[in-house]
């Protein structure tokens, strides 16, 4: 029988029991099992741990702020770092997704490296790895290895960790109960997968800082919408690409030659297959008001109404 309170004790004592006076550095994504495992390592170690969050510019809008305010107070010493012109000098003029992929990584391993470096020595690296995860490595190549996806991996001798992964044998409904016990706010526990590379795959093609900027409020318009529908929680993930297709509307008296924005939403119990969330009529209508009225550079809303098979989640 599941004990939360329980668990999160045995947990606290195995990192102790690991780390004993050694300093942790942990990567901070802004995700729920991360930010977890930021606030538990808060309580086993204290002051010996450094969290990084890598704001890559690739991120929602607030997010780092967000992360900020739910783990500071919670005594998590937390440092944030401002790599947007690094990502975006690095990713300028590259429109293939697996190349987006490969930058991004490489950037992060970079960044990550130079933090580590800065506020080191540590003794070791926490991750936080889930059940899944590690029975997904031990499987090997899969549908889910389609697409590159990055993790912190590779990095040099001089940064050999030891690894400290707390959360090895638990699934992620267990890895969001402790985290309501920790205090993790809902908005962050709650929240739906978002992928290492962000906004970067979800602007189709080159990515410029205007276009990024054009993304983000369009994605905010429709998760805070499915947020205050009471839509949000039904939906396994949702998010919203930035087409590069421009094409002729009318607004007022004008003629406007802009951007098509398409949103997504989807069911999946694994992410492996998915299915298209039949989202109200009325409530894309509102959406699609909403943001052709707010970001003026979008003149044509789209709702992607294809599976997985045949088509992936993301867009790229
Ligand atoms: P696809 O698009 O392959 O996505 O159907 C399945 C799930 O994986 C996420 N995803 C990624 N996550 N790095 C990540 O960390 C990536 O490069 C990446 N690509 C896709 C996607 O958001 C969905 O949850």
């Amino acid at each position: 029988d599941w004990n939360a309170e329980h668990i999160i004790d045995e947990l606290i004592e195995g990192v102790r029991a690991q780390v004993g006076d050694g300093r942790v550095l942990l990567a901070i994504s802004g995700g729920v099992d991360s930010s977890t495992l930021g606030l538990l390592l808060a309580r086993a170690v204290g002051e010996k741990l450094t969290a990084v969050f890598i704001d890559h510019g690739l991120l929602r809008l607030g997010e780092r702020e967000q992360v900020e305010a739910a783990l500071r107070p919670l005594g998590v010493n937390l440092v944030t770092v401002d790599a947007r012109e690094q990502f975006l000098g690095a990713l300028a003029g590259v429109s293939d997704p697996e190349q987006k992929r490969k930058i991004i990584g490489r950037e992060f391993i970079r960044a990550f490296e130079r933090e580590a470096r800065e506020y080191g020595p540590f003794d070791f690296l926490a991750q936080g790895t889930l059940y899944p995860d590690v029975i997904e490595s031990a499987g090997g190549e899969g549908a889910a290895n389609i697409k590159s996806h990055h993790n912190v991996g590779g990095l040099p001798d001089d940064l050999a960790f030891k690894l400290v992964e707390p959360f090895r044998t638990l699934f992620k409904d267990e890895v969001r109960e402790i985290a309501r016990l920790l205090g993790l706010p809902d908005h962050i526990r709650m929240r739906h997968p978002f992928p290492g590379p962000g906004l970067a795959i979800r602007v189709l093609g080159e990515i410029t800082p205007e276009k990024l900027d054009i993304l983000k409020r369009v994605d905010d318009i429709f998760i805070s919408g499915l947020r205050e529908f009471g839509l949000y929680d039904g939906c396994s993930q949702a998010l919203a690409v930035l087409t590069p297709i421009q094409s002729v509307g009318v607004m007022g008296d004008e003629r406007t030659y802009s951007y098509t924005a398409a949103l997504r939403a989807v069911t999946t119990d694994d992410f492996m297959t998915a299915e298209w969330a039949r989202l109200p009529y009325d409530f894309l209508a509102t959406m699609s008001n909403r943001i052709v009225n707010q970001v003026h550079e979008i003149n044509r809303v789209v709702y992607d109404i294809t599976g997985k098979p045949p088509a992936t989640i993301e867009w790229e």
